[in-house]
């Protein structure tokens, strides 16, 4: 197995693993590069089955639904990434973390693409660590104080029509979640805005809340945090939506870019105060 770091903040390339059949040892040392990394791109893998791609994701968790998208017939796991000729919106095409306007957002998101475009599609991530520890101590400070609503009416309503979704009697998910957020895991703090899903700060008036988001947005998104795939076919990349934010970009029609997406349920987000123990985790083990 090899692991390539891609850039000093966010995503590694990892070879020479078979996602299918690894053992409890190969699978905890994965799952640390992950928490490592935040993004780990495969490349050398086979088209899975959508019944493998459901059960390696489901050993980082039980898998979410999404509230919107329509699944795979049999499959209902699996959320179908497609974009072509005909297509008016795609999958992505904006920064966000996925289906941030749920109570308790994915933790991690698996993506295998099996069609590209003979060139474009790429998919770029950003590093929500270092957006936030890139800020003054004193907005750090103010920002811990606060929470941010996610919403997805205005994303979801109409978007899946063309797959024959009628959402005219459904609700769509909304809530209020702080503006950092602790992983878990690696106990850093990360910025949890984003401005596909994140309409205004709680407590704000809308000309204060729209000016600090804007802010935020802007910081964010600059290119010394992120990291940018070029897919080749059947890579796979597994992204953690705790501490990331990406795009997906739709610079291809009227070319195809499709494949098959599984998510991981997470936690509801939360803050913990105290200063995270450790800056930078460290891998303890290796195989
Ligand atoms: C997504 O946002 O889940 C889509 C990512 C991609 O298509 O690259």
């Amino acid at each position: 197995m090899k692991v390539e770091p891609l850039t000093p903040v966010i995503g590694a390339e990892v070879s020479g693993v078979d996602l299918t059949a690894l053992s409890e040892a190969e699978f905890d040392w994965l799952h640390e590069l992950f928490v490592l990394h935040s993004v780990l791109f495969f490349r050398d893998q086979p088209r899975l089955e959508p019944a493998a791609q459901v059960a390696f994701a489901r050993r980082f968790g039980p898998l979410h639904a999404h509230p919107a998208a329509p699944t795979l017939e049999g499959h209902p796991e699996v959320f179908v990434i497609h974009a072509h000729a005909e297509s008016k919106v795609a999958n992505g095409n904006g920064w966000h973390t996925d289906v941030s306007c749920d109570a308790e957002p994915p933790l991690a998101t698996m993506l295998q693409l099996h069609e590209l475009p003979p060139s474009g599609g790429d998919t770029l991530f950003a590093c929500m660590y270092a957006a936030f520890e890139t800020l003054s101590a004193s907005m750090q400070e103010w920002l811990m104080t606060l929470g941010a609503h996610h919403e997805s009416e205005h994303i979801y309503r109409g978007r899946y029509a063309d797959r024959g979704v009628d959402d005219s009697t459904r609700t769509y998910p909304r809530a209020l979640h702080p503006i950092v957020r602790t992983h878990p895991q690696s106990r850093r703090q990360a910025l949890y805005v984003n401005p596909s899903f994140t309409t205004r700060i709680e407590g704000l008036s809308p000309q204060e809340s729209n000016a600090v988001l804007q802010m935020l947005f802007e910081h964010q998104q600059r290119a010394e945090f992120q990291v940018r795939f070029r897919w080749t076919p059947n890579a796979v990349a597994i992204w953690d939506n705790r501490c990331t934010q990406h795009f997906a970009l739709w610079d291809y029609w009227p070319e195809t870019r499709k494949g098959h997406r599984v998510t991981v349920k997470g936690e509801a987000p939360y803050l913990d105060p105290q200063p995270p123990v450790q800056k930078r985790m460290r891998l303890s083990r290796t195989l």
